[in-house]
């Protein structure tokens, strides 16, 4: 069967309950090929399906609430469930249902996916970079071990997985700008060796075992959710202190180019490739980003905003960290297979964040363990 002809077969079957929202966004021209008309950024999805039934792991981390706030919004609240092996807040309970669920309890994940008949699986549960640096076995467990329970888990019941990489699953011996989808990966720690595996352990699943695994690397996320000891968090952590204290003691260089993107763009990324049909995916794992800057761009950029603020810099590991990661991330086959586009430049990001961060000043306690690295 032709590409067309299968596009077709299948755009006319879901289209009773697939999201119009995505579907109207594709179309089919005339040679066969695919051409994307229009990003379809996050808008509401009406389905007379059922909706999927999802559980995120790790789920009250810097991406995890807010991921499941914008699919409740999708799929009803109870369709998606949250879970961690932290106390929840009081907040993270009253939108939807919450369970603990420790990655490394393959039966445990077990009775959650039969009891609540999951459908699809958002894993992450992580040591980021920094921290993983600090306890590598720790990180080997949680980032290796951890990603076997759940990925095995994901085949057994058939279940839609999507793990996260990141920008971390280069290394000093890729090319740094830009950096293509396809290209080295040496990653020289154990947050991107793990993230390199889990890639192609997913990879190797899709091809032996029809595994539905979606996987998009991310750079850095900001958010004014407090950062969970990654190498990027600087760029949340000056929002907050900046704004409470008008200085700043950064860790790493003035001059660090890394690849960045606000939050409500890694989310609509998120969304956006989990509803794609899966015959416009040409490749399991993608590259998204929106932006690249340095510390000194991003302070220069608050300084509109706090022009008070005063910035010191003292560079610790986490410098050699970054120097060995993308400056610029090559997103392009993204954009060209799925209509990735982002909304969020760096003046957005700034204003937004200001906005944020000042509705939520919540997490200055969390803030001053992001500059207590080493
Ligand atoms: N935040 C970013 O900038 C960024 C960038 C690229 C990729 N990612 C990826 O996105 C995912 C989420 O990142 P995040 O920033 O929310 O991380 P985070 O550190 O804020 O949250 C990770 C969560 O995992 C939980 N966890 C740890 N061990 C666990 C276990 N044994 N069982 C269950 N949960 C466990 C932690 O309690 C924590 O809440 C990670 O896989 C990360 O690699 C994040």
């Amino acid at each position: 069967m032709s590409l067309k002809n299968m596009l077709c077969k299948h755009f006319l079957k879901t289209t009773q309950g697939f999201s119009r929202n995505i579907l109207k966004y594709y179309q089919i021209i005339n040679n066969g090929s695919i051409k994307e008309v229009r990003n379809i950024g996050i808008r509401k999805v009406h389905t007379t399906e059922k909706s999927p039934r999802i559980l995120i792991t790790g789920g009250l981390g810097q991406l995890g609430t807010e991921c499941a706030k914008l699919l409740r919004k999708h799929y009803g609240n109870e369709n998606v469930i949250l879970s961690d092996i932290i106390k929840p807040t009081e907040e993270s309970l009253s939108n939807g249902p919450f369970i603990f669920a420790d990655i490394l309890d393959f039966k445990g994940l077990q009775k959650i996916v039969v009891n609540y008949r999951i459908d699809w699986l958002i894993h992450f549960s992580a040591l980021l970079s920094a921290v993983g640096e600090q306890n590598v076995p720790l990180a080997v467990r949680v980032n290796i071990e951890g990603m076997h329970n759940v990925i095995e888990l994901a085949k057994q019941y058939k279940l839609r997985i999507f793990i996260p990489s990141t920008i971390g699953a280069f290394g000093p011996d890729s090319p740094r700008n830009p950096t293509p989808n396809v290209t080295i990966q040496r990653p020289r720690t154990i947050y991107g060796v793990s993230k390199v595996h889990a890639e192609l352990l997913g990879e190797y699943y899709h091809h032996r075992f029809g595994l539905d695994f979606r996987c998009l690397r991310f750079p850095g996320v900001i958010s004014s959710d407090p950062p969970g000891g990654g190498t990027t968090d600087y760029a949340v952590a000056v929002f907050h202190e900046g704004l409470l204290t008008q200085k700043y003691e950064c860790y790493l260089e003035p001059y660090t180019r890394l690849p960045m993107m606000y939050i409500e763009d890694c989310l609509s990324a998120l969304f956006q490739f989990l509803n794609t049909p899966k015959e416009l995916l040409q490749r399991r794992v993608y590259n998204v980003t929106a932006m690249s800057f340095t510390p000194e761009e991003l302070f220069e950029e608050l300084k509109k905003h706090v022009p008070n603020l005063k910035i010191s810099y003292k560079p610790d590991g986490r410098q050699y960290i970054a120097e060995s990661w993308p400056q610029v991330f090559d997103d392009s086959e993204a954009r060209r297979d799925w209509g990735w586009k982002h909304k969020y430049n760096l003046e957005k990001l700034v204003e937004s964040m200001i906005h944020d961060v000042r509705k939520n000043s919540s997490s200055k306690r969390s803030m001053k363990e992001v500059n207590s690295y080493v």
